[in-house]
Parts: C-alpha cells; sequence; structure tokens
C-alpha cells in the first residue's frame, strides 16, 4: 500500500533553533498516528509544515504518491489536508449549519438572478447529512455556536472538514479544555473518521487518548524523531522514555 502522506527529511529553522531535524513519516490510508512528545519538541511546527502555515527548509512532500509543495493554508485544504487547532476558528455567533459551510455558502438565485440568497435550508439539510454520518447529534441546529460545549464545538469542526471532503484530518490536542465524555466522544469519531478510510495525525499529550486510538506512534525529542513504533508493540511507559529523552533508536547501541 502506498502511503496518503510522506514527508522526508525535513528541517526547519527559526533562527538559530532547529525546530524540526531531518524528520521524515509516512501516513497509510486508515490509520491513526499518535505524534506525540515533550513541549518544544516540533509537533506543531511538522504539522504546520504540512498544513502550508510554514515552509519547510529542506525536505520534501509527497501527497498521493505526488511530490508537493504546499506554499499556502489553502493549498493544503485544496488537496484534502485539513487542520483542526485548538482554537477551532469556529464563529460564535453564527449558527452550526453557518459554521459548517462558513466562507463557502450556498447561493441560489431567485427572481431570474436579481435577487442572491442563501439557500439556509440546503445548507441546512447537508449539514445534517454530515452530521449523521458522522453520528453527531447537534439538538438545535440553528444554535449558535457558543451555546454549544466544547465537545460539540469539536464535532462541529470535524464534519466541516470532512463536509469538504477531508483526505487527511490532522488534529492538534483536540481533547484539551474538553470534559471526560466529551473527550471520549472526540476519541469515538477519530476511530470514526478512521473506519471511513480518513486517517487522522493525532497530536496529544495525554498518553491515555494516543493509545486508545493510534494505530502507530511517532515520537519527536528537540526536533528529531527519536522513535516509531506500533502501538501494541510498546506501552505508555516506554514512550515517556522516548519523549523525555532516555531513550533514542537513533543512537547507535553500545
Ligand atoms: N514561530 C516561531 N518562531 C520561533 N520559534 C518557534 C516558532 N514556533 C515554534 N518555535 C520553537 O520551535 C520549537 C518547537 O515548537 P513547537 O513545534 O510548537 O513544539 P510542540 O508543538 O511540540 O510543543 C520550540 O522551541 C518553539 O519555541
Ligand atoms: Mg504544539
Amino acid at each position: 500500500m502506498e502511503p496518503l502522506l510522506s514527508v522526508q527529511d525535513i528541517v526547519k529553522r527559526f533562527g538559530g533553533l532547529t525546530a524540526v531535524d531531518h524528520v521524515s513519516m509516512d501516513v497509510f490510508p486508515g490509520e491513526v498516528i499518535g505524534l506525540v512528545g515533550d513541549n518544544g519538541a516540533g509537533k506543531s511546527t511538522l504539522i504546520k509544515i504540512v498544513s502550508g502555515v510554514y515552509q519547510a527548509d529542506e525536505g520534501q512532500i509527497y501527497f498521493d504518491g505526488r511530490l508537493v509543495h504546499i506554499a499556502r493554508p489553502s493549498d493544503a485544504r485544496d488537496m484534502g489536508i485539513e487542520t483542526i487547532y485548538q482554537d477551532l476558528a469556529l464563529a460564535g455567533n453564527l449558527s452550526v449549519s453557518a459554521n459548517i459551510f462558513l466562507g463557502r455558502e450556498v447561493k441560489r438565485n431567485y427572481l431570474g438572478g436579481l435577487v442572491r440568497m442563501l439557500d439556509e435550508k440546503r445548507m441546512l439539510s447537508e449539514s445534517q447529512r454530515v452530521l449523521d454520518q458522522l453520528e453527531i447529534r447537534i439538538p438545535a441546529m440553528m444554535q449558535k455556536i457558543e451555546n454549544l460545549s466544547g465537545g460539540q464545538r469539536q464535532a462541529v469542526a470535524i464534519a466541516r472538514a470532512i463536509f469538504w471532503n477531508a483526505r487527511l484530518m490532522i488534529m492538534d490536542e483536540p481533547t484539551n479544555n474538553l470534559g471526560v465524555t466529551e473527550q471520549r466522544k472526540v476519541l469515538d469519531l477519530i476511530r470514526r473518521l478512521r473506519d471511513q478510510g480518513v486517517p487522522v495525525i493525532l497530536i496529544s499529550h495525554t498518553m491515555h487518548d494516543v493509545f486508545a486510538v493510534s494505530d502507530r506512534i511517532v515520537v519527536l525529542h528537540r526536533g528529531r524523531k527519536v522513535a516509531e513504533k506500533r502501538t501494541t508493540e510498546t506501552d505508555p511507559e516506554e514512550i515517556v522514555q522516548y519523549m523525555i529523552g532516555l531513550r533514542d533508536d537513533t543512537r547507535p547501541t553500545q
């Protein structure tokens, strides 16, 4: 099987600091990758390169087997790479369906084009369809986002990405600031995405979440990839040892 995403030998420097240091990683269809590491390990910088926020200083990115140049976030989105950050970029004063369509509202012609109006009915039914597909239940679709819980907002952000045909989902600390029940729902959503063939890169410092949903775990330490393990072949203690620099698979054994 071909990887959907392959990053090779990526380097990113900020002044004298090497935030990402020759990192390579593959993501295959239908798998969840846990991307872990201590604060400052380079996780967010690496995914910002994939999502077009930063440009790598060195290295290549392949998507669908082709060398790609991701110069800006819209390049990534056009390919189907959707990234959900902690601040979800939802509009609090708008409804659920308006948020799913944010910036891409469906317009319909009335009176032979004299009046163009948002087709709210269609936005509502399409929003409902994508929420149903993900088994997300939101009682009142016309409710403003600001009245929803953190987990429901997270679900709307995921639904929006899916609606616009995400082929790869990247989530940076998605369960931060959520209650336990809501954390579980987000983890369920990640599993459902995987089952529908959409691979997920999950950044989390919560070992429980990573072990609950990931198929593979990639550990960064000071910008370097120090381990890559099948989740079934490691355990949280071992991963923490890689995270804090006690273990390093790139170090020659004495
Ligand atoms: N825009 C930036 N300018 C300068 N340094 C940065 C910038 N973004 C991140 N860094 C630095 O790069 C390193 C990696 O950061 P980051 O990727 O955010 O780590 P993580 O997400 O693993 O906590 C850190 O030392 C951080 O201070
Ligand atoms: Mg980060």
